[in-house]
């Protein structure tokens, strides 16, 4: 009906066919890893160094967060990194021998690794890290789908005003392999 859930605050949730993910203090899919200054720089700039802004998030801030004082960007870092961590998250990954892991591995070889490197790692400020990126530990992969099947183009903001972008691939790869593919990255 619209009412809050209390008991899944700063949890995450599908928005317009995005995945808004979880902002609390846990490693594995929170803000565990980003210190208060990957905080501030990614909503002051759109991109930091694991993340680059897009869908919803690079409205919020193009038209938001680029423009607040330092002071409040770095009130709300400080307030985030005090959060809840929740224990015992993180699931068993699937075997690198998985059919669906082998599939997926040939594809990210084939198609990913030339911008995000063969290892995941990405390009800063340019190509976004998918190793120990939260956002690909999500329970939740309808963001990650949007991108690969729709492509996307990433915030531009006045500190960073040339957006890098990812071409769309639901021309050139099927559904189960976009399954493969994400899969594979998720569990690597
Ligand atoms: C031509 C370079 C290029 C290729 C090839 C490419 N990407 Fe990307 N990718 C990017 C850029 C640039 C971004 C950041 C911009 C954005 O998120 O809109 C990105 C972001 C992403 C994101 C969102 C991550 C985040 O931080 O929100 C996902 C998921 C992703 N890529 C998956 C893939 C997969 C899977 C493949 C292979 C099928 C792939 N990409 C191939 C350039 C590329």
């Amino acid at each position: 009906m619209g009412g809050d859930k209390n008991g899944r605050f700063l949890g995450g949730s599908e928005v317009e066919d995005w995945y808004a993910p979880n902002l609390d203090a846990s490693d594995h899919t929170g803000l565990g890893k980003w210190t208060q200054q990957d905080i501030v720089t990614y909503l002051r700039t759109g991109v930091n160094r694991y993340a680059i802004a897009s869908g919803p998030m690079a409205d919020a801030v193009r038209h938001s967060t680029q423009h607040w004082r330092e002071d409040d960007l770095n009130a709300v870092a400080v307030y985030l990194k005090d959060g809840d961590k929740k224990a015992g998250e993180k699931p068993k990954p699937l075997d690198a021998n998985d059919d669906r892991m082998k599939l997926g591995a040939t594809i990210y070889e084939a198609k990913c690794s030339a911008c995000h490197s063969p290892g995941g790692r990405g390009e800063k400020n340019i190509f976004s890290q998918l190793a120990d990126n939260p956002l690909f530990n999500q329970p939740n992969a309808t963001s990650l789908m949007h991108v690969v099947l729709a492509g996307s183009h990433g915030v531009d903001t006045d500190a960073r005003p040339t957006a890098p972008a990812v071409p769309a691939f639901a021309g050139t790869l099927s559904d189960d392999n976009i399954t493969a593919v994400l899969t594979y990255i998720r569990n690597s």
